[in-house]
């Protein structure tokens, strides 16, 4: 088959499943060839050799799965991440919530913060970037988030300032640390997500517990006993109400919520006295 073939074989088999069929079908496709998408264009007559292979990869996008596991790597913010199953996919909106937090390191001259929750390690490998001062504690409690993140820390040459470590929360962290940031789990246990999402992500990476806020309440509490002063975190929508009322429970000094650019709530930014 040629490339012309192939892509009207992947845009008829992805059409169910995807919202822009052809434009996953061409990225497929340049992923699978190692080329970019215009040599698509370019050179659609050419034979596309051992297609099995191909179709492959098109029948997991049709199940559902995500590009990003198919191909093992995810863009956020100015870089290329590898993702395997097992590990959440970062997500635009969390880039909002490394701009609030550059802001803060920036004004108060801080170099020395803990992510809570690594993943793939987007946003500890995003900050170190940019701070060349900045030291980072990031923690998680699966290990396939771990190992990934400690690979993609490794490809940066980030590993003498971003440690990744195994704890619940900030348990095993023993070092003095000015801010937290943190995109938890927080979601309800109930909740039934599309199957792009429940089916492959991690749970461990989307469930925050009955009620969905139980794991960021308790990050609050964990941060506030070990006076640091800054915790940023991203939180659900529908979060804001009965955090704000916590937050007045246990007293802290001020907060700010920020939305997403779909215009919802989308996580707060707390200063402890
Ligand atoms: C929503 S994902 C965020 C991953 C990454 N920071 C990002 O923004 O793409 C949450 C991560 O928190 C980890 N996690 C869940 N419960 C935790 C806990 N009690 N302590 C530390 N990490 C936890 C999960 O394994 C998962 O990797």
């Amino acid at each position: 088959m040629t490339i012309q073939e192939i892509l009207i074989w992947a845009d008829e088999k992805l059409k169910p499943s995807c919202e822009r069929p052809r434009f996953e079908a061409e990225l497929l496709l340049a992923h699978y060839l190692q080329k970019d998408r215009t040599y698509l264009h370019a050179f659609d007559d050419r034979e596309v050799e051992n297609i099995e292979e191909f179709q492959k990869l098109v029948n997991r996008r049709a199940n559902h799965e995500p590009y990003e596991y198919i191909v093992g790597e995810a863009s956020f913010y100015d870089i290329e991440l590898r993702v395997v199953q097992g590990v959440l996919i970062p997500r635009p909106e969390t880039e909002i919530l490394i701009d609030l937090v550059a802001e803060i390191i920036d004004r108060e001259k801080i170099n020395s913060i803990a992510e809570i929750g690594v993943g793939s390690g987007a946003i500890s490998i995003v900050l170190a970037r940019k701070f060349s001062d900045l030291n980072i504690v990031a923690t998680d409690i699966c290990d396939t988030p771990i190992k990934v993140a400690t690979r993609n820390i490794k490809s940066f040459k980030l590993e003498d300032r971003v440690k990744v470590i195994k704890s619940n929360i900030l348990d095993e962290v023993k070092t003095l640390i000015e801010l937290v940031v943190s995109n938890p789990p927080y979601i309800a246990n109930d909740f039934r997500l599309e199957k792009n999402v429940g089916e492959y992500e991690p749970k461990e990476a989307l469930f925050g517990g009955v009620v969905g806020d139980e794991l960021l309440k308790q990050i609050v509490l964990d941060v506030q006993s070990r006076n640091i002063k800054y915790l940023a975190c991203e939180m659900g929508y529908d979060q804001k109400e009965p955090m704000e009322k916590f937050f007045g429970e246990i007293g802290v000094e001020s907060y700010k919520f920020y939305k997403d650019l779909a215009g919802f709530n989308r996580g707060f930014i707390i200063t402890f006295m």
